[in-house]
């Protein structure tokens, strides 16, 4: 979607941490005057500290000019009182993930605030429509949610709320691509797109390992040589936190009513309640005490028996997914974890999450996925791939790959 041209404003951020320090980054390389707030406010300087030296280091590989690295700089502003914020264009908060203070600090803001600023929320887990209505701005509150590290990752989800004003989300989309952003549109359901459609490639992943059938190298491997995906879905929990993703899987899942495809794992629980959170505490799935990780988590084997019907769907689905070989395990791997993201997609789509476009974008540059969802399904056949979920639902008792509607529809 094309967007018109954005003249640069002024946006103030309130909490510097990891994101509000990342956002400032990309909004004032944007051309916008930041203000930066935290309620430390040495924390706000060392964010902007923080920048000036990544900045620098741009400079230093010849990526940044040293004029356009002053010019950046110069819009740089710590705010210290809620007066400082009241010629903003759009107030952003970053602060803690607790609707109690992101609503307390945004109605101590508000009486200094312009009646037509736009506020923006980069929650990755509350409501949008909620925020909204308890700060009692619901037509002027809007969700835009960047990825870590924000000057980065080249997504930006817009979320409209129930009652979010059009040319509100209209304006932050626009605003987002001024900045260099992929924008893609999403309602305000938990997980916005990439956290609620991302979910089965790290669920499905502990499923089969759960199941027996293939070890965690096997996994992590057939993810990256026959999908291209950069990181396996046990190296990426890893680096996340089994803690922090198994918590977002909780609440996502039951936010949605418990769907079956997106039900917590079991083997990750366990791991986040023995302590094992990933590269942060030495150990996850892998043991990452030694010069290269080592896989830590042993689970009884058991071999995969499938079906003709099962295999024969596996290497269709896989014939169009991929230009790699692999063993008949691997290929039922990928083949596996991959058609449940495209069954998630298909259902966030059923939903009204966002269209398919923006799906497809969102998993691209919010998780580096090598092809969207909807693109690698119409690549390989819808009807194959509503085969696959056919023969692998037969050998499920929960029904977790039943085919979405809207693909057995147009098959
Ligand atoms: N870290 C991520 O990967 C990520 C990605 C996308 C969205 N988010 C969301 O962004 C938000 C911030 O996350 P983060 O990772 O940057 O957290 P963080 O802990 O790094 O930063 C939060 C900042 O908020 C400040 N703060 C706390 N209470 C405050 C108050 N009353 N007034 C002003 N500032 C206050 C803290 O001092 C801290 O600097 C959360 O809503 C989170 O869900 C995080």
């Amino acid at each position: 979607m094309s967007h018109p041209p954005v003249e640069p404003g002024t946006i103030a951020i309130i909490g510097a941490g990891t994101m509000g320090a990342g956002i400032a980054q990309v909004a004032a390389a944007g051309g916008w005057t930041v203000e930066l707030m935290d309620v430390s406010p040495p924390v706000a300087h060392a964010a902007v500290a923080g920048i000036g030296t990544r900045l620098d280091r741009l400079v230093e590989k010849g990526r940044l000019t040293a004029a356009a690295r002053d010019d950046i700089a110069s819009r740089l502003l710590v705010a210290t009182c809620a007066n400082c914020l009241a010629g903003s264009d759009i107030v952003l908060e970053a602060i803690v993930e607790d609707l109690d203070v992101k609503t307390a600090v945004l109605t101590g803001v508000l009486p200094a605030l312009r009646d037509d600023a736009i506020i923006a929320t980069n929650t990755s887990s509350l409501s949008v429509t909620e925020l909204g209505d308890r700060i009692g701005r619901p037509s002027r509150t809007v969700g835009m949610h960047f990825f870590n590290p924000a000057p980065l990752m080249k997504l930006v989800e817009v979320i409209a709320g129930r009652h979010t004003d059009a040319a509100v989300v209209d304006r932050v989309a626009a605003v987002g691509a001024s900045w260099g952003k992929v924008v893609a549109r999403a309602a305000d359901v938990p997980g916005f797109i990439v956290n609620h459609v991302a979910r089965p490639y790290y669920l499905e992943a502990f499923r089969i390992l759960e199941d027996g059938f293939a070890p965690v190298a096997v996994i992590d491997g057939a993810m990256k040589t026959l999908g291209g995906f950069r990181m396996g879905p046990f190296e990426l929990t890893d680096l996340i936190g089994q803690d922090v993703n198994a918590a977002t899987t909780r609440s996502v899942w039951a936010q949605l009513d418990h769907p079956p495809l997106l039900h917590p794992s079991r083997v990750q629980e366990r791991l986040v309640a023995g302590g094992h959170l990933g590269r942060k505490s030495g150990r996850g799935v892998y043991d990452h005490s030694g010069e290269a990780p080592t896989p830590a988590l042993a689970v009884e084997a058991r071999s995969l028996a499938m079906s003709d019907e099962l295999a024969t769907s596996v290497d269709a689905f896989v014939a169009g997914a991929s230009t790699g070989t692999g063993s008949a395990l691997e290929r039922y791997v990928f083949a596996r974890v991959l058609v449940s993201i495209i069954a998630q997609g298909a259902l966030a789509n059923e939903r009204g999450v966002a269209d398919r476009a923006d799906i497809d974008a969102a998993l691209m540059y919010g998780v580096n996925y090598p092809k969207g969802p909807f693109t690698w399904a119409d690549e390989i056949g819808i009807a194959t791939c509503c085969r696959l979920l056919d023969a692998l639902n037969a050998t499920v008792s929960d029904g977790r790959f039943a085919v979405p509607e809207s693909l057995s529809s147009r098959v």
